[in-house]
């Protein structure tokens, strides 16, 4: 059963608490916090998400699966452990090197969260083989991070599918999730591809019957 994680970059600010209620209602397997600090990418969502967390852990038991779009990996690990996400994600391409990025999977483990790496749409996937064998699950950007309600870019699916066949080959065990522009029109493309893990925001926020697209996402229904 594929996973469905809500992106709530997209949700309004003044009706945000009952959007929260109405997203744990669709059944969806976890909350995806967008955090961005204005640098690696050029929105600055900080404040935000960690209002959206703090909230979150007082109402929900839904896990937290964080997504760091940020420069200094180190200290937002720091501040964002604190809501004891499920997850949390750096990107690949905020590392200088092996070294930095092994600290960075390290410090996470060590709070007991699960490790992911997110890779751009530009990365190539060949890159992220190194570090499989210490992570729990890959990020694949199918989309430029920065914004929600983007178009899905159609030569991510490619990278997807050569990462759940490296995956497979070396008998690792190591979860896909797919990010950005999927909706019930393509969902299935990314399943079969190999995600066993999905990020939906304005498809689901967008939509008037969140438990009906959730349910679709799920299902790989189109
Ligand atoms: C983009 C974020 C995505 C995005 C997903 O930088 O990482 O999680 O918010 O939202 P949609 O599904 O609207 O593309
Ligand atoms: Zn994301």
């Amino acid at each position: 059963m594929v996973e469905v994680s809500a992106s709530i970059l997209s949700i309004q600010p003044e009706n945000a608490i009952q959007t929260l209620y109405n997203l744990e209602t669709a059944k969806i397997d976890y909350f995806h916090i967008d955090v961005m600090d204005g640098k690696f990418v050029e929105n600055n969502t900080t404040t935000k998400m960690t209002e959206y967390c703090e909230y979150l852990n007082s109402i929900s038991n839904l896990p937290l699966d964080v997504h760091l779009m940020v420069e200094d990996v180190e200290s937002y690990i720091h501040s964002f452990s604190i809501f004891e996400p499920n997850i949390v994600t750096f990107h690949l391409e905020a590392g200088k090197d092996k070294e930095q990025i092994m600290k960075w999977i390290q410090m996470i483990k060590d709070k007991n969260i699960r490790v992911g790496i997110s890779v751009k749409p530009n990365t190539n996937i060949e890159e992220i083989y190194e570090y499989l064998p210490y992570i729990h699950l890959v990020l694949v950007m199918t989309v430029e991070p920065g914004k929600g309600g983007q178009e899905l870019i159609l030569e991510t699916i490619d990278k997807i599918r050569k990462l759940h066949q490296y995956i497979q080959k070396n008998g690792l065990e190591v979860d896909i999730e797919a990010d950005g522009g999927i909706n019930t029109n393509n969902a299935s493309i990314i399943t079969e591809a190999g995600a066993n893990m999905i990020v939906s925001g304005s498809a689901i926020v967008g939509s008037d019957n969140y438990a009906e697209v959730v349910s679709r996402l799920k299902n790989k229904l189109s």
